[in-house]
């Protein structure tokens, strides 16, 4: 089978490491096009990873190029949903970074665009691809855990930078947003009924003025009964935190570990571990599995295994939350999709 001709939008972080996945980590797949506005970025991309490809600032140039089978898309948030829409169109298959939108009414217009077309969209929750969260949803999709009853997840991240930067609400539609998947992933077949949240600038109280926020956590209750709670802040000064933990009526699962090695050191003031600093190493192996069981998409035509309506639910968590920070108080789920 020939290889998938793949165009990358955006050169930036996460973008590089995916850019490098589809150049070298996956056979089946080449990097055919680089786009982004910052030529500079693109071009840099290219040369180290020793690849040449062509280059577009104009994303509507790559869209339209006949050679491109598939896009994947790593550009800011709020480009994610008319980037979605334009792949569509021009009949290329799409693998978005989260989220894939920021609004119902863009969800609306991506499903809308969607309909009837056979065309693989897959969103980058790529904790659905890490082994130990999919053995977690095989066992408990199975029944061997019986009924979830309480459910956690948090992410840390290890350093905040650029804060005045940072858009309004990022904390629940950019981070939260996998915490939230992974109760829908970790609580198979339940749907979420009622969010309380509670966010706040303890970081830098000192943006808090202009709705920067960089610590929350939020309690969802599900259809099954099951409570959850996630939680997020912006610097974890030991590393790059991702835990989760099922509950249930037959026992218990533990998921996450922030150990960069095996070894264990311990001298006169204890034990000591090193930790795990950034998300690519942490979650190397699931940021590859989500690109390659996207190629494989591709390849047979098969719709991906994380869907736009997965991706809805997420993002309508983050904004049933960012309802309750508003008006400080639960919002029931049906409420918010009523509209
Ligand atoms: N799944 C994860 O764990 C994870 C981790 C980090 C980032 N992300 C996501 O990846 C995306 C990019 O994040 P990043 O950290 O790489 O950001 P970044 O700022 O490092 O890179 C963004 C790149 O996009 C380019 N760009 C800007 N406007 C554009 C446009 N309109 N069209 C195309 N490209 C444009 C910029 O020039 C830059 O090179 C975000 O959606 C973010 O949420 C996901």
């Amino acid at each position: 089978m020939s290889k998938i001709n793949i165009g990358l939008i955006g050169a930036g972080r996460m973008g590089s490491f995916h850019g490098e996945t589809i150049a070298h980590r996956i056979p089946e797949a080449n990097l055919y096009a680089v786009s982004d506005p910052f030529r500079e970025a693109a071009d840099s991309l290219l040369e180290k990873l020793n690849v040449e490809a062509k280059v577009y600032t104009d994303i509507d140039d790559l869209f339209q190029d006949p050679n491109v089978d598939a896009v994947v898309n790593v550009s800011p948030a709020r480009t994610h949903a008319s980037n979605i829409i334009k792949a569509i169109e021009n009949n290329k298959a799409i693998f978005c970074e989260k989220p894939m939108g920021v609004t119902l009414e863009e969800f609306e217009a991506i499903q809308k665009a969607a309909e009837g077309k056979n065309i693989p969209v897959q969103v980058g929750f790529n904790r659905r691809f890490e082994k130990g969260f999919k053995q977690a949803h095989q066992e408990i999709a199975a029944g061997h855990l019986g009924t979830p009853q309480l459910l956690r997840s948090n992410t840390r991240d290890p350093q905040l930078s650029n804060a005045e930067k940072i858009p309004e609400w990022t904390i629940f539609i950019e981070t939260l947003i996998h915490d939230f998947d992974a109760l829908m992933y970790l609580n198979p077949g339940a749907k979420p009924v009622e969010v309380y949240a509670k966010a706040d600038a303890l970081i830098r109280p000192d943006l808090k003025e202009k709705g920067f926020l960089d610590t929350a956590a939020v309690t969802v209750t599900f259809d099954n009964g099951c409570i959850a709670v996630v939680d997020a802040n912006f610097q974890a000064v030991y590393g790059y935190d991702v835990r989760a933990e099922v509950f249930g009526s037959e026992g218990m699962i533990t998921l996450g570990d922030l150990n960069a090695t095996s070894m264990k050191k311990y001298n006169q003031d204890g034990s000591n571990i090193q930790t795990v600093k950034y998300d690519q190493d942490l979650l190397f192996d699931a940021y590859v599995e989500e690109l390659r069981s996207f190629t494989r998409s591709v390849q047979t035509g098969h719709q991906p295994e994380v869907s736009i309506a997965d991706a809805k639910w997420a993002l309508t968590l983050a904004l049933a939350s960012v309802e309750s920070v508003k008006t400080g108080g639960p919002v029931k789920i049906e409420n918010l999709l009523k509209g």
